[in-house]
């Protein structure tokens, strides 16, 4: 007994001693002096504390070898209000929120969304709260080839070239990264926000795409029940204990059905590109205009599936309003295509579309699985919200 009471109290002194040194931190050090606040309650509500972006994985991830991003706050933060501002836009009428909307998981409910001029995109915006969009997706060895890309398409390689292609797009935004610099040098809140950011004053575009990829990639939804089951068998495979028998069962036909490509822990996609059969005639080429190959035709990024309850319409071109509709596709309705993917093929019918043919309540049961992968907490997290005034 006698021995182990020295490092017991060793450590309670220990333990007084951080929570001490802890204290004198958080009282002495606020994020902006009294000055700068005053400038940015102006126009933002922002707390005058440093707000943390740095995200926690769920044990199940850890698991796979993930490893969340490294996020520096004052850079999030920043991020964050360019995120929300309109005069990324040429004529100051949209954000990226406009087309990403937080309380739909940074998606848009329209099939094609609306720029800067009116005119319509040419695809279906994708949501951002997807978790392992991001760098987090794949360790902390990333090395092209196995990273994640952006777009339907995926013709952007980091979301930092994304963010630098949607601003100028003439549809999205319209707005050259030249002239976007010296409209925002303007603003006296950038020119703080900056330098919490960087250490100066100086706007430039790397610094303005790199801080909203921060912000984006603080972006992680990892609080859906699909979450808590994993977390609790470790193992997507068996039964959850906090999910209902329609909602597990609609799991069982997605790991037999679906997960070979969109993956069967939601964390990771078995496959990156594919051609899952909506077309017979390609009408919009995908992947195959970025490589030029005609093997690539019609093929199209497999989106992450979390929240996807809440980000229809569905697919590249927003063509599918419910996730019966998408069920429906699956079920009966796949086209014959040269490139449509082998897994959706039947082997013993000459490699014809596969007719899964699902009951009636299977298809329920596969909707209602797909509705545990929504985060409440997420879609309505404060530090992920509009923070102008
Ligand atoms: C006018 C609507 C609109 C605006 C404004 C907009 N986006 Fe998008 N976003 C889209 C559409 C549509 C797509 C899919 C386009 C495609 O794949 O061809 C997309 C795709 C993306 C993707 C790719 C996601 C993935 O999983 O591949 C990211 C990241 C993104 N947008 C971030 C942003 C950021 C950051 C901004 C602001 C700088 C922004 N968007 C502004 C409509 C918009
Ligand atoms: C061969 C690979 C593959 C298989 C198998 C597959 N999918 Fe997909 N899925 C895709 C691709 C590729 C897309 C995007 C296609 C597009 O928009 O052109 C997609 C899109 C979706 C979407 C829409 C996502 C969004 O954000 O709009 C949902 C929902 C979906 N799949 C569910 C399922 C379900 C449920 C199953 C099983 C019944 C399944 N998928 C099987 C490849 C696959």
């Amino acid at each position: 007994m006698k021995t182990k009471t020295i490092p017991f109290l060793l450590f309670v002194f220990v333990l007084s001693l951080s929570s001490c040194l802890k204290d004198d931190v958080t009282v002495t050090t606020h994020h902006y002096s009294d000055a700068e606040y005053a400038v940015i309650s102006q126009h933002l509500n922002l707390p005058k504390d440093v707000v943390s972006y740095q995200v926690e994985l769920p044990q199940h991830m850890k698991n796979l070898g993930m490893v969340a991003p490294n996020i520096q706050n004052a850079k999030a933060t920043l991020g964050r209000v360019l995120f929300f501002d309109k005069k990324l836009s040429k004529n100051n009428t949209v954000s990226c929120e406009s087309c990403h909307k937080q309380n739909i998981a940074f998606s848009d409910d329209r099939a094609l969304s609306e720029g800067f001029a009116g005119e319509e995109t040419k695809r279906n915006s994708l949501a951002l709260g997807s978790v392992a969009n991001f760098e987090s997706s794949y360790g902390s060895n990333n090395s092209f080839g196995n990273q994640a890309l952006f777009f339907w398409d995926e013709r952007a390689h980091t979301i930092s070239q994304q963010s630098a292609m949607t601003i100028e797009d003439e549809i999205e935004m319209g707005m050259p990264m030249s002239e976007l610099v010296q409209k925002l040098s303007n603003e006296e809140y950038y020119q703080i926000l900056f330098r919490k950011a960087y250490g100066d004053e100086i706007i430039t575009s790397p610094r303005i795409t790199e801080a909203l990829q921060e912000f984006l990639n603080s972006l992680l939804s990892v609080n859906s029940r699909f979450d808590e089951g994993m977390d609790r068998k470790q193992n997507a495979f068996s039964d959850f204990p906090n999910f209902n028998s329609m909602e597990n069962m609609g799991k069982q036909l997605f790991q037999a059905n679906c997960s070979s490509c969109h993956g069967s822990n939601m964390s990771q996609n078995n496959e990156t590109v594919a051609h899952n059969g909506l077309d017979a005639v390609t009408t919009d080429p995908g992947v195959g205009a970025i490589t030029n190959r005609e093997f690539d035709e019609g093929k199209f990024k497999i989106p992450f599936l979390r929240n996807i309850a809440l980000t229809g319409p569905y697919m590249h071109d927003g063509r599918f309003e419910t996730l019966y509709d998408v069920v429906e596709h699956y079920s009966s309705g796949i086209q014959m295509h040269p490139n449509l993917d082998f897994r959706l093929r039947n082997p013993s019918n000459g490699g014809q579309p596969l007719r899964m043919n699902f009951t009636d309540q299977e298809k329920e049961a596969l909707v209602a699985f797909l509705e545990t992968l929504t985060d409440p907490e997420f879609v309505s997290a404060e530090k992920f919200g509009n923070p102008f005034n």
